[in-house]
């Protein structure tokens, strides 16, 4: 009965095809809970761990309690507007994970002695969902997305999810939030998984209680007004990240260790800030929440991702592209005087970063110890704008995708 009269398709893990969301909402609280419901949900979410398919819980929100969708997707920015649903599965040595979950998004519950709250035990991913000229949904690398979550998790002794897991978490989610992705060209949904350490403890240790969820929300393109360069300034005076500390891991700790000096990049008229390494502060490490690369004598060239640098999913795209394009690329270390040396001798041809927000962001002023350099002349670089409408024709389905980067979400016809 649940999965009666159901033509479209469902993807999941593995390449099957299963029938796609029942009307679960029309189900009375009671038919949700057979097993029959269970298995559907089973196959829907198509997950394996250790051996065993784990079932997804799928609470909807009903129809009728659903909130409005953003009208003006000209107006969505960023990082406001949450879809209806989140996911979320918690962790104890004992059992592993379990109990997991689609429901309501709402507020968590949480003790003011949970060790996240006091030292930081957590980490996040960020990946985007593009609507395709096919109807259907576009994920970018998803399961890098999900093997770098679960690299951060190793580091900061968290426990790993398992790829298919994250994946069709996201899927679920997809399918049954379909309505809050966003139509227009350059905005998208964006896909927030988070794990947290919730265990109540005030003592200094690694929590024996988790929670991993997934929270989406609405995202206008980032460059409403056109592509035009960032202004970005060396920091002299902080750093973000150290030898063998936090830096690789997607984690709280670096981002809060960069305000205070975003803040006054900012004050100073400047958009974002270039960290140089902690040791020496001479090696150029990366920008803000991307990547940064260097077009240098032909040769594209960015500092490898390593225990200080965040290796971007965005920045090893681009170095596929580059060299699919028979552009020399070479990810090694270089120093903010290199950088400088080529710019003094008319070397330094273009600056951008790379990272899932904003896809390319040309660097049109570099600032270091109170000088301005401009690079090409303030504006945005060929090369720059190439790989922009490159990755992103890939991401909206627009372009071939001869790196396999695409996992496509068949969404189901009738949402609950
Ligand atoms: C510190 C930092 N570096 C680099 C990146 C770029 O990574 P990605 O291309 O995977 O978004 C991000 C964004 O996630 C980031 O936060």
């Amino acid at each position: 009965m649940l999965l009666r009269g159901k033509s479209r398709i469902y993807s999941c893990p593995g390449g099957a095809s299963y029938p796609s969301l029942p009307d679960i909402a029309s189900l009375p609280l009671e038919a949700r809970d057979t097993p029959e419901f269970q298995q559907s949900a089973i196959r829907r979410s198509g997950v394996q761990i250790s051996g065993h398919l784990m079932n997804f819980k799928i609470e909807p929100v009903a129809q009728d309690a659903r909130r409005p969708k953003p009208e003006d997707e000209s107006k969505l920015g960023f990082g406001k507007i949450y879809s209806d649903h989140m996911f979320m599965m918690r962790w104890t040595p004992n059992t592993g994970w379990t109990d997991a979950r689609v429901q309501p998004f709402g507020d968590l519950t949480l003790s003011p002695a949970a060790l996240v709250l006091h030292y930081g035990q957590t980490i996040f991913e960020g990946l985007k969902a593009y609507r395709n000229p096919r109807g259907s949904v576009n994920l970018f690398r998803p399961a890098d997305n999900a093997e770098r979550f679960a690299r951060s998790a190793t580091r900061l002794d968290l426990p790993p999810v398992p790829t298919e897991t994250f994946i069709a978490a996201c899927k679920a989610l997809l399918d049954l939030d379909h309505e809050w992705i966003p139509r227009s060209h350059g905005s998208s949904l964006y896909i927030r998984p988070t794990m947290i350490a919730t265990e109540p403890y005030i003592g200094l240790k690694s929590a024996s209680e988790v929670l991993f969820y997934i929270i989406t929300g609405p995202v206008g393109a980032y460059y409403p007004e056109g592509f035009n360069p960032v202004k970005i300034t060396v920091c002299e005076d902080y750093s973000r990240a150290g030898p063998g500390g936090l830096g690789g891991a997607k984690t709280g700790a670096n981002y809060a260790a960069s305000l205070l000096a975003e803040k006054e990049a900012i004050k100073a008229g400047f958009t974002q800030v270039l960290w140089l390494d902690a040791a020496e502060r001479r090696y150029i490490e990366e920008v803000g929440s991307m990547n940064i690369l260097f077009k240098i004598d032909g040769k594209v060239i960015t500092p490898p991702s390593s225990d200080t640098i965040l290796g971007g999913i965005t920045k090893y795209s681009v170095l596929d592209l580059l060299r699919s394009w028979n552009i020399p690329v070479a990810e090694e270390r270089l120093t903010i005087e290199d950088v400088l040396q080529a710019h003094a001798g008319g070397r330094l041809e273009e600056v951008f970063g790379a990272g899932t927000a904003a896809v390319i962001s040309p660097v049109g002023q570099l600032n270091y110890k109170g000088q301005n350099h401009d690079i090409g002349n303030g504006e945005t670089g060929p090369l720059a704008l190439r790989l922009f409408d490159e990755i992103i024709g890939i991401q909206y389905g627009q372009r071939p995708d001869p790196f396999g980067w695409i996992t496509e979400v068949v969404l189901g016809s009738n949402q609950p």
